[in-house]
């Protein structure tokens, strides 16, 4: 009753709880195993940003409850987002289940765990284990793992949201802001490094907003980016009402820093910004991207976009549009506007048609294509450093990231996994570059 089988949703948060839960659960002597059949565990680290992304994790959680009638014993866990929203409300929708954990309450999983294994072998059918009441301490931080080397390490250094955008879940879900103490992100990166990282991202629903034992966001940046061995310093997510000049100077000189931001806008239209709640001007968010592109050369700049909010009218959305040639961002994220029970946006009574969502969308993500073909044709001819991160044998492509988080492919390479190159860019198709191996980059 030892191997568990751990499957994630959602962001770049959740997979680091993921890290953190099996972390958890092998230092308590469970192994983790790469198929549900193999497993006595089942585990789901749900998402409940938008419906699509609680539809499936309700249908695998439905899927691993099924697996119940065959193998009672077997222990069937919804973790994470979906679980603190509906709590022991799962139960309606997924009967059999034997454990519900929120994401406030992470570390009371092995408890749950343990309980439910226990009850099963006795053969006792009750109530399933809920645990959705925030604890005041948190899941160890994912183990480094030297065996099989991460180059990437995801770092969370605050959790939760203050903020309120009106169509957004993840303030109820994730509980206010708490920011962990500087020298505990500083450890962990260390940690990351020794064993082999030469990246590390740091993670927050809005990492502008850290702020512990004296030390800010621009702060931490310098300390975590002093760290010898680290080649590469990546965050996200950037609140653009939390950013203004002075704090993009600031943190643009952390050593280190890739040139690379991912800065939400949400809409062009200042009438949906402010029905989104957002908080900032399409003025001051558009001076942020000036003073980011002044203080960081060569930057890459990315967003997200939600089409269809209550209310958008074709006008609003062509100031999208416009909002994307103006920026001309190397990628979006386009989301279709999805109705989150609790949020004030639920309660709209003035939807956009999912027809007109879904042509939004398609016009949304063609007009971006072309400018990402654009924006990539300005590698061509340069080289680059590249960190080589995997290899497709099959392809024979070499698979690298250059320092904007752009993949290059290489034909050759006669750097190593984990090394970094020069290469020079040949061509640009999409998102994707192509290019030739020039030589190794010194350290
Ligand atoms: N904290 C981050 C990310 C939050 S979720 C931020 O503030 O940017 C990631 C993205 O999902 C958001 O930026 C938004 O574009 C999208 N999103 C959030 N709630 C949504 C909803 N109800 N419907 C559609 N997209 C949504
Ligand atoms: Fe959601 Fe807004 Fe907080 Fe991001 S900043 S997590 S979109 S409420
Ligand atoms: Fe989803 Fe929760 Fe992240 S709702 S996007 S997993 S914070």
């Amino acid at each position: 009753m030892k191997r568990f089988f751990l499957e994630n949703y959602g962001c770049q948060m959740n997979a680091y709880d993921s890290g953190g839960m099996e972390r958890l659960l092998v230092e308590h002597g469970y192994t983790r195993v790469r198929t549900p059949e193999e497993a006595d565990v089942l585990l789901v680290n749900t998402c409940s940003v938008r419906e699509h992304a609680e539809e499936r994790a309700m249908n695998r959680l439905s899927e691993f409850a099924r697996l119940k009638a065959e193998r009672p014993e077997l222990v069937v866990a919804a973790t994470g987002c979906m679980a603190q929203r509906l709590g022991g409300g799962l139960r309606r929708r997924i009967p059999k289940i034997d454990v519900i954990v929120g994401s406030q309450a992470l570390p009371a999983v092995l408890e749950g765990v343990e309980q439910a294994a226990e009850r099963n072998a006795q053969g006792r059918r009750s109530r399933p284990f809920v645990a959705a009441e925030p604890l005041a301490h948190y899941l160890p931080p994912p183990a480094p793992s030297p065996g099989q080397r991460r180059l990437r390490a995801f770092i969370a250094i605050i959790r939760g949201c203050n903020k309120r955008c009106s169509y957004c879940i993840v303030p109820f879900t994730r509980g206010p802001e708490v920011s962990r103490p500087p020298e505990e992100i500083v450890r962990e990166a260390a940690a990351q490094v020794a064993a082999g990282a030469v990246e590390v991202m740091l993670l927050g629903q809005n990492v502008n907003a850290y702020g512990s034992g004296g030390v800010d966001f621009p702060e931490l940046l310098h300390r975590v980016g002093a760290l010898s061995g680290l080649r590469r310093l990546r965050f996200t997510t950037s609140h653009p009402r939390d950013m203004d000049r002075d704090v993009v100077a600031r943190l643009a000189t952390a050593p280190r820093l890739a040139p690379w931001l991912h800065l939400p806008v949400q809409s062009g239209s200042p009438r949906m910004i402010a029905e989104m709640d957002r908080e900032y001007s399409l003025e001051h968010y558009l001076e942020v991207v000036a003073a980011a592109r002044e203080a960081i050369p060569d930057l890459a700049l990315t967003t997200d976009i939600i089409v269809g909010f209550p209310g958008e009218t074709e006008a609003d959305f062509s100031l999208t549009l416009e909002l994307l040639e103006r920026v001309r961002y190397d990628t979006l994220y386009a989301f279709r506007y999805s109705p989150r029970s609790g949020t004030p946006a639920a309660l709209r009574t003035d939807a956009v048609p999912a027809q007109e969502k879904q042509r939004r969308i398609r016009a949304l993500l063609e007009r971006q294509r072309q400018i990402s073909h654009a924006r990539n044709q300005r590698f061509v001819g340069r080289a680059l450093e590249v960190l080589v991160e995997g290899r497709d044998r099959r392809r024979g492509h070499w698979l690298t990231r250059t320092g904007h988080n752009k993949i290059l492919m290489l034909a050759e390479c006669s750097v190593a996994i984990g090394g970094f190159a020069l290469a020079r860019v040949e061509r640009a198709e999409g998102q994707t570059l192509y290019g030739a191996f020039v030589k190794p980059a010194e350290g």
